[in-house]
């Protein structure tokens, strides 16, 4: 197909929506790697795929066998429902986030969408683009870098507008973190919306409490204005899958629209994103929903009402899958500090939560790329972190010296794949840049 002239033609949103963006380009460099592999056993850590875990594939399991033994069944499968959602879902979470957090919404706070991803879609079509009177409206991603997923789902490419972010280094520690740059943040009349992960892949950084609370009154105070949404993209946040290795606090309300995913709670294949806020906002998500597909599938809806209502997914979550990947980001950071230079700028990202980390090898003498591929030599699979900056327009020496690592292997894969990134990072920086290792 790739090779093969196109016999259709595209419009100009069929050929942009044709493209794949960011890791999904490279994804397919490491799908062809894995299959050439031969005899060669590859130690993968790109994979954004969660883990099976023993105790959360038999919480599935038995939801669905209570499912399939109930009457509910026909009503569930066999029947169209609506595009809000499916009704037991909306009123478990709406109990669930009542009590957990004092709030007192109702069934109209709530949808419920294909997995999260057709949210940012929904939303970034929405908010973003072009107005009646023909004016952008950006969608502002506050601190790049930031979920690759997010670059493709505005129609208009020239809406995404991502910002630098500062950086809290710690040399000595071989640590850093990334904070909003509020001195460049810009979000005005030109603002559709903006939106964040938090906690965020790729770096497992969770911006403070203070930190979200400003740039939501930021967007909440365009004087006479309507206030701008904050789209704040909860994957790995709590109550599920609680992938968050710091305090933080949920926020809700105002022009903020809480967005969870059940995707990392262990249930990717049954595609479920809930969006939480002003029902104003539900309204327009909802029927941008009805006119694309309807309404989301109603089986795994119905597996996670009963998940949700019966309190074992926000159980697991803290108690289960919260410790597994915390655990495997201890291996890999141990592994580092024991196994790379101390004279070599390497520093990692602090580890606040998500199912990643981020290593960032200043003044690098080669590309991201060409690490990358240089770590493939030794069975080693990462991913460069130049895809993870959507919607930044301007160039940055920094985005071309960064990795993502996944937490999904085993921890003696994950130690072993960083002792050999540790060698090869070691040569890297002991020879000229036009070397070759
Ligand atoms: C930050 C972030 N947001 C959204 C998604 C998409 O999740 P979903 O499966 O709910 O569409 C992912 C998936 O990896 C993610 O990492």
């Amino acid at each position: 197909m790739a090779n093969k002239a196109m016999d259709y033609d595209l419009s100009q949103l069929g050929s942009q929506m044709s493209q794949l963006t960011g890791v999904r380009a490279i994804m397919k460099d490491i799908i062809e790697t894995l299959r050439q592999a031969g005899g060669r056993e590859f130690i993968n850590l790109s994979a954004g795929n969660p883990v099976i875990i023993p105790e959360v594939e038999q919480l599935w399991r038995d939801c669905t066998a209570e499912l399939l033994a109930s009457d509910e069944y026909g009503e569930v499968v066999c029947r169209y429902g609506s595009s809000q959602g499916y009704a037991p879902l909306i009123e478990a979470i709406v109990n669930d986030f009542n009590q957990r957090y004092g709030l007192s919404l109702t069934d109209r706070n709530i949808l419920i969408t294909p997995g999260s991803q057709a949210l940012y879609f929904y939303a970034a079509n929405a908010f973003g683009g072009y107005t009646e009177a023909g004016t952008l409206k950006q969608i502002v991603l506050p601190l790049s870098p930031e979920y690759t997923g997010y670059g493709g789902v505005s129609l208009f490419k020239e809406a995404l507008l991502a910002y630098k972010p500062t950086l809290d280094l710690d040399e000595k520690a071989h640590r850093f973190k990334y904070r909003p740059d509020f001195s460049q943040l810009v979000i005005d009349e030109r603002t559709g919306c903006v939106i964040l992960s938090r906690p965020c892949n790729p770096t497992g950084n969770v911006i403070s409490d203070e930190e979200l609370t400003k740039i939501t009154e930021l967007a909440a105070n365009q004087g006479n204005r309507n206030q701008v949404p904050v789209i704040l993209d909860a994957a790995y946040a709590p109550p599920y899958p609680a992938l968050n290795f710091t305090e933080m606090k949920p926020q809700f309300g105002g022009n903020l629209l809480h967005c969870l995913s059940l995707s990392k709670a262990g249930l990717p294949g049954e595609r479920i994103g809930v969006a939480i806020g002003d029902p104003e906002l539900i309204e327009v998500l909802e029927s941008f929903q009805t006119n694309l597909c309807i309404h989301s599938p109603r089986y795994g809806q119905a597996m996670a009402a009963r998940a949700i209502a019966s309190g074992k997914l926000g159980h697991i979550a803290e108690n289960v899958i919260r410790s597994y990947y915390q655990n495997k980001f201890t291996v890999l950071e141990e592994t580092l500090d024991a196994t790379l230079p101390k004279d070599v700028p390497w520093f990692l990202h602090r580890g606040e939560g998500a199912i990643f980390s981020w290593l960032w090898l200043k003044d690098l003498p080669m590309t991201d790329w060409e690490l990358y591929q240089e770590l493939k030599k030794h069975d080693v699979i990462v991913v460069p972190g130049s895809t993870f900056f959507p919607g930044l327009k301007e160039e940055w020496q920094h985005k071309h010296e960064c990795i993502r690592i996944s937490l999904t292997a085993t921890n003696e894969e994950i130690a072993t794949a960083m002792r050999r990134l540790a060698s090869v990072v070691e040569k890297v920086y002991s020879v000229t840049s036009s070397a070759k290792i």
